[in-house]
């Protein structure tokens, strides 16, 4: 049944419409050919939205029911409201969850669009005259960090601000920085400002402004030997009236991994994953008497693609999971931001980028629990004996405990109290396959963090735990297929898969014998997709240098 509507002038044809749809003509003051163009663009739109209702039975009665003419109409008694269908609803709540599911994409126009430009009209501003450099607080290759004070408010000797002058990736801290300030501002330092500074002698630099948190990170405190007793006073109100003891300590370094986890949680929630989760990067925050995260520089926004640059990493090796790269290397380079936008649900579930900070927080877990481990070297041998137990932590300690000695086996002892469930906790986040390790909201609600009853499991604290020991079971499987199938379908001319996959396979099944012929075979295999990949990545280069840095228009410059 078609009909016509007429919008402006346009007539439209639809066959779902019983009748003619009268508007006004839109403003004259358009010009003729544009006011044309402008008439059936909105005609389309509205088209379109109509059949969409329409097609999904949510519409108005009439047009649902497509029950014929106007005369028809006119003795059923009017009525202006919404048909509610199953399919309609169905429709509109699978709309709604894919909307709001991690990493957001409705909170992200909201808070890209609202939240973002509000907080632009109302927040005090600075410029370089108006900071005074104090202490040098650490030097990266990307820049140096001072603690600093304001010229109009001398404050305290030392200066109550941290300022960061960033030449590579400041313009990505800077987006992350505001990102998490108006996301969850207690997962990180207090960020302050941050703007582009042409004038200094070293060319272009971007300054960070950071309320001074505290004096020490958790690899300072770490590397004390009163640790974790010389945390407890900072972050628990009252010192236990436990004795000194593994009971105590595991108190502690729960309370310190809670923390962790929950402002990782955060990050995570708005679809940042921050690629440098180590000691080094969390600090202390006195005020807030909680461990605060630092240093976004390498942190990655799933929301819109920033920083997700899938062949780069400038991991720490340390503390890096073994993936290396937090989403599949087949992705030759972040989409559109647009694009990201709209698929970053579909690619967050299918890679789950996030648990890359999780394997770190475990190796961080590992350290607080093992003072053995707590030395770089001592954690670069641990970080190749696992890796020699195909990254199996179990296998690890099968290997390792028969002649640990008194600060290993200390460890074990921590991590078995309670019936174990500390190294439940810490094999369900230092795992070889990402999609096995526990994400950080579960982990919060992992039994280890349970204080009532720890010695003594409850019943539900034991369901609870036969229900964490079943998720943790591998059902990567059918995941793992798809992102194959994914990868291999649009990338015909990289030849299937890259290095890092056929070194994970390799990984995986060490163990077969091959042939001088098969060697030489995937030798020639490995140089030509080496070639291919080189030619592949410097094009990705370009194409990246054009589009990256399509958001830093909005990071302010610098005035004098
Ligand atoms: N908000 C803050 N409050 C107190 N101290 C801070 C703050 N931000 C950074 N710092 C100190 O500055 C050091 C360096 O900061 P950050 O990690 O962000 O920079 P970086 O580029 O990684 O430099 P480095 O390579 O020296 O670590 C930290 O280890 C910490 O001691
Ligand atoms: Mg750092």
């Amino acid at each position: 049944m078609a009909s016509v509507a007429n919008i402006g002038g346009v007539v439209l044809h639809s066959s779902f419409l019983g009748n003619k749809l009268k508007f006004k003509p839109l403003s004259l003051s358009i010009p003729l050919k544009k006011q044309s163009n402008t008439r059936i663009i909105y005609g389309e739109m509205l088209r379109f939205a109509h059949d969409l209702f329409v097609g999904v039975g949510v519409g108005l009665p009439c047009t649902v029911m497509e029950c014929g003419d106007i005369i028809y109409r006119s003795t059923l008694p009017k009525s202006n409201g919404i048909t509610v269908t199953v399919p309609g609803v169905i429709l509109a709540l699978g709309t709604l969850s894919y909307l709001w599911v991690t990493p957001g994409v409705a909170p992200g126009f909201f808070d890209m669009f609202v939240l973002a430009f509000v907080e632009r009209l109302f927040r005090p501003t600075y410029k370089k005259d108006d900071i005074v450099l104090g202490k040098k607080l650490g030097e990266g290759s990307f820049g140096a960090v001072y603690r600093v004070s304001l010229a109009r408010k001398p404050s305290s000797k030392g200066g109550d601000l941290v300022l960061k002058r960033a030449t590579e990736y400041g313009a990505v801290e800077i987006w992350m920085n505001e990102r998490v300030r108006r996301a969850c501002a207690n997962s990180c330092a207090d960020f302050l400002y941050g703007f582009l500074e042409s004038s200094s002698k070293k060319g272009a630099e971007y300054w960070l402004l950071w309320r001074f948190e505290g004096e020490a990170t958790l690899a300072d405190l770490m590397q004390s030997r009163e640790f974790p007793y010389n945390v407890e006073a900072l972050i628990l109100q009252d010192i236990q009236d436990l004795p000194k003891g593994l009971d105590r300590e595991n108190r502690i370094i729960q309370t310190i991994m809670r923390q962790l986890l929950f402002a990782l949680d955060g990050l995570h929630s708005t679809g940042i994953v921050h690629r440098d989760i180590k000691p080094q990067n969390i600090i202390f925050s006195e005020g807030s008497r909680a461990f605060k995260i630092i240093d976004l520089g390498a942190a990655a926004d799933l929301r819109v693609g920033i920083n997700y640059i899938p062949k780069e990493f400038l991991l720490d090796p340390r503390y890096a999971a073994p993936e290396q790269y937090i989403m599949s290397t087949q992705t030759p380079s972040a989409p559109s931001a647009p694009v990201a936008t709209a698929l970053s649900p579909v690619l967050w579930q299918l890679n789950l980028p996030d648990r890359f900070d999780i394997y770190s927080v475990g190796l961080i877990f590992l350290q607080m629990a093992f003072p053995g481990l707590r030395s770089d070297s001592s954690l670069i041998q641990f970080n190749r004996q696992l890796k020699r137990c195909d990254y199996d932590l179990v296998s690890w300690r099968q290997t390792v405990e028969s002649r640990a000695g008194p600060e290993l086996r200390k460890g074990f002892e921590l991590l078995d109290l309670d019936g174990g469930i500390g190294w439940e906790l810490l094999t369900s986040m230092i795992r070889f396959k990402a999609r096995q390790r526990i994400s950080a909201k579960t982990a919060l609600a992992h039994p280890y963090f349970d204080r009532e009853g720890l010695l003594a499991l409850s019943f539900i604290q034991n369901l609870k735990l036969q229900f964490f020991r079943a998720t943790k079971q591998d059902y990567s499987e059918a995941a793992n297929w798809v992102v194959q199938l994914m990868a291999k379908s649009g990338t015909e001319q990289d030849g299937g898969f890259t290095e890092a996959q056929l070194q994970e396979l390799r990984e995986v099944e060490p163990k077969k014998k091959s042939s001088a012929q098969r060697n030489a075979l995937a030798s020639a295999l490995r140089l030509q997709r080496k070639i291919i990949r080189t030619l592949n990545e410097s094009i990705d280069d370009l194409s990246r240098k054009r589009k990256s840095l399509w958001w830093s228009r909005w990071i302010p410059r610098g005035m004098k």
